[in-house]
């Protein structure tokens, strides 16, 4: 048998065989999109371009790009492709516009996810026979289930743990000995704290992986978290309408940023402003078209989300660099952009403080200003001295001027799940 890197035989695929499959893929989900959802038919029409015209990869990007927007409008089921008797189950992620975005899964589909998450927990280090603890949310959010389906798919033994319940968290990790967590990296700080509040050295837990996702993070977290918890720590992508957990993954072998399951989830790089394709390497949102979805295909999907695509390292498939931040949390300040990880990562830099941290954007005259609540460390001594050294590093890697109020430890609100950064405006 071949040398097989992961999962499955088509994660070392060439290069050349996987370009193959996905023209086929996307192929077919241009017909059905066209065939069977009114919005692609509509929206294909009126750019002027029909499936046929599709004859390489590079075609897809004369076809027209879909928005949240257009999922809104088309809400609760218009974006299905299939008979709702067909439709196995549902999730929603709830928008900040209070209208939830709904998403439908075939029981095809469903495998398929499972699938491609055994490939993520595979590739963070996971094995048939682990015990792997579920600390993503259970419900509408794709987290606990895509996890859940995933870790079991790989033949793991599953705790269906969910968000919330700090106290119990640990207390199961402790009971059942774990050796994988699936968590968002925020919630999995506050079990840290929690197992050192209990009088546990969390070094010394069973956790060896831990398989972070659902919000941005820097390696600078990263850092963090593998030293306090003696773990391997990886990054996992993914969002509802293009599945949910598992449309990419960080190797652990390479922690290089995430392999893209290419053969699922086809990548593309816009600029954000004209809408118009950058090369490879090149910073801009990140655009999905489903490759094999039954229920919801999803055709250019703008995911909002700033990175750039790298080519294989562990795996033949291209890889995305750790995702900086969405659109629509980037501050313009004074004219510099900066997103909420950039501040995670420096205050990560000053000693004596934690990476509990909240953002608030306030007006001084007619610019917008930043101030920065940050909890200190309890070792720490001089707190005006840790403030003046976060100002300046900002000022110094950032570029922008903030405030910084350094707070006691508890006092920034805890997430149960996707951490909230930027203070929500009054
Ligand atoms: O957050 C799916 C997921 C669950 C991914 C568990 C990973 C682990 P949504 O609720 O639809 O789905 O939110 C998707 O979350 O567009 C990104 O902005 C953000 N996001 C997800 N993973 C990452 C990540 C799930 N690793 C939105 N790094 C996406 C940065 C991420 N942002």
């Amino acid at each position: 048998m071949a040398h097989q890197a992961g999962y499955e035989p088509i994660e070392s695929a060439s290069v050349d065989e996987l370009r193959a499959v996905q023209l086929e893929r996307l192929r077919s989900t241009l017909h059905l999109s066209y065939t069977k959802v009114d919005h692609y038919k509509k929206a294909f029409d009126d750019a002027g371009v029909h499936p046929n015209d599709l004859t390489s990869l590079a075609d897809l990007a004369s076809f027209p790009l879909l928005t949240k927007a257009d999922l809104r409008d088309n809400y609760p089921f218009g974006m299905f492709a299939v008979p709702r008797t067909d439709v196995a189950r549902i999730h929603a992620s709830s928008g900040t516009t209070g209208q939830p975005t709904v998403v439908g899964y075939t029981q095809a589909d469903i495998d398929t996810w499972a699938t491609v998450m055994a490939r993520s927990i595979f590739a963070a280090g996971g094995r048939p026979g682990d015990i792997a603890h579920v600390a993503y949310g259970y419900g509408l959010f794709t987290g606990g289930l895509g996890a859940h389906y995933g870790a079991e798919k790989l033949g793991c033994t599953v705790v269906p743990m969910s968000g919330g319940q700090t106290e119990k968290q640990v207390r199961l990790i402790t009971d059942f000995k774990p050796r994988i967590i699936l968590v968002t990296p925020s919630y999995c700080l506050n079990l840290i704290d929690e197992m050192e509040r209990q009088g546990l050295d969390p070094t010394t837990s069973s956790l060896e992986i831990g398989i972070f996702g659902a919000e941005p993070w820097t390696d600078e977290l990263r850092q963090e978290i593998e030293r306090r918890l003696s773990i391997h720590a990886v990054d996992i992508y993914g969002l509802s309408e293009v599945m949910g957990p598992g449309v990419a993954q960080e190797c652990v072998e390479t922690k290089d940023g995430l392999t893209v399951w290419e053969d699922h989830f086809y990548p593309e790089i816009i600029d954000p402003e004209t809408g118009d394709l950058v090369a490879d390497g090149e910073e801009g949102e990140l655009v999905f078209t489903s490759l094999t979805k039954e229920a919801f295909p999803v055709v250019r999907y703008r995911t909002r989300d700033r990175t750039r695509l790298l080519p294989g390292t562990a795996r033949t498939m291209r890889r995305m660099e750790r995702v900086s931040g969405r659109t629509d949390d980037m501050l313009i300040i004074r004219g510099v952009n900066v997103f909420p990880s950039q501040i995670e990562a420096e205050i990560l830099k000053v000693d004596g403080l934690s990476p509990h941290f909240l953002i608030d954007v306030g007006l001084e005259g007619n610019l917008a200003s930043l101030s920065v609540q940050v909890e200190r460390s309890p070792e720490l001594s001089d707190p005006s001295l840790a403030a003046a050294a976060l100002e300046h590093q900002v000022k110094q890697n950032v570029g922008v001027s903030i405030t910084v109020d350094v707070a006691e430890p508890g006092v920034v609100p805890r997430s149960q799940g996707k951490a909230q950064r930027i203070k929500p405006s009054s």
